[in-house]
């Protein structure tokens, strides 16, 4: 019996606990095979985002390459990392935590990226759930990448949804939103996974209890607790989420429609970012092949496809099951 190869996935993330929640999904999936982890500035300060995902990494014995990355947005001046979603140290505010080994790898997120896809053309996902900037730098340092890029998968912005840190913007996509419009305006293979299709996933807290205890391991422990803290967040603004204890996953899904794209309904569209005043990183999408005569909704600006709709009790199957594998 012959079986597919995992798919060779780097993971550009500011981890953050949806985001850690998302790296232990891929590592627990055997279609997917992490090469390395390039972090961002965003949920916390990059520096923390590298600690963190090589701590994540320890906890769950793998060793992946982990580079710092953007400390900054591209233009916008930078705000203060949101420590009341994710805790100051993204993780929930852990207790403590246990001695590890492991640096980061000295290339910068943007050198990575390029080194690993030109290595092996055709064949890397980037999946990137926090601000842009790093891909957005890799572009401009190899201007071939979209080229050689297998595909893109983003989880930011949204296109009919509201927003969660404006009426219009999505958080990942407001924090650099020059990076994104570049990111969406590049012509690789783009699969945005937004609000419209996350915000009617919410996963259960009682769920990563139920793996912390299926486990009983460090990892998911871990992951636990911060899930624990995310939740309280989530319980106390919004009303939705307050009636099932548990919290958005969004990142997640970023790799569940790489695993599991029949539970997702997409549309082609061109997307933009309007970079700044009050609708500043907004994702704008033109779905219908009007002519439009204002600039920069013309034929040049590449498809990206859009998640609009998720089966969202199949997708949480998923998520639990994926979990419940033998993975640590
Ligand atoms: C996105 O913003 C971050 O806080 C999360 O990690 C996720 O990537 C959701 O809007
Ligand atoms: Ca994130």
């Amino acid at each position: 019996m012959t079986s597919t190869p995992a798919r060779k996935v780097i993971f550009d993330t500011d981890p953050g606990v949806d985001d850690a929640m998302a790296l232990y999904y891929a590592l627990a999936h055997p279609a997917i095979d992490v090469v390395g982890i390039t972090t961002t500035f965003g949920n916390v300060l990059v520096e923390q985002a590298a600690s963190n995902a090589l701590y994540l990494c320890a906890l769950a014995s793998r060793e992946i390459p982990v580079t710092v990355g953007a400390s900054k947005p591209l233009v916008k001046v930078a705000v203060p990392p949101p420590d009341f979603i994710h805790g100051a140290d993204g993780l929930g505010n852990l207790p403590q935590r246990v001695i590890t080994r492991g640096t980061p790898d000295p290339r910068s997120s943007p050198q990575f990226i390029i080194d690993t896809v030109r290595q092996s053309p055709g064949e890397i996902t980037l999946v990137a759930v926090g601000p842009l900037g790093n891909l957005a730098t890799a572009l401009r340092m190899d201007p071939e990448l979209p080229a050689m890029v297998r595909e893109v998968i983003l989880m930011g912005g949204t296109v009919l949804e509201s927003g969660n840190v404006s009426p219009v913007a999505e958080a990942n996509i407001w924090n650099d939103p020059h990076a994104a419009d570049a990111v969406f305006t590049a012509g690789w293979p783009l699969t945005m996974v937004g609000l419209d299709v996350t915000h009617q996933v919410i996963l259960p807290l009682a769920l990563f209890q139920a793996i912390a205890e299926h486990h009983c391991h460090r990892a998911t422990d871990t992951l636990h607790h911060a899930v624990s803290f995310y939740s309280a967040f989530y319980g106390q603004h919004d009303s939705l989420v307050r009636q099932v204890n548990g919290c958005y996953g969004h990142d997640v899904l970023a790799f569940v429609v790489l695993t599991n794209p029949e539970l997702f309904t997409l549309q082609n569209g061109r997307v933009r970012v309007a970079v700044d005043g009050l609708a500043q990183g907004q994702t704008m999408m033109r779905r219908k092949e009007v002519s439009y005569p204002q600039y920069g909704w013309h034929e040049d600006i590449p498809h990206t496809q859009v998640c609009m709709a998720v089966q969202a009790d199949a997708c949480k199957a998923v998520i639990e099951a994926t979990f419940m594998r033998n993975w640590l």
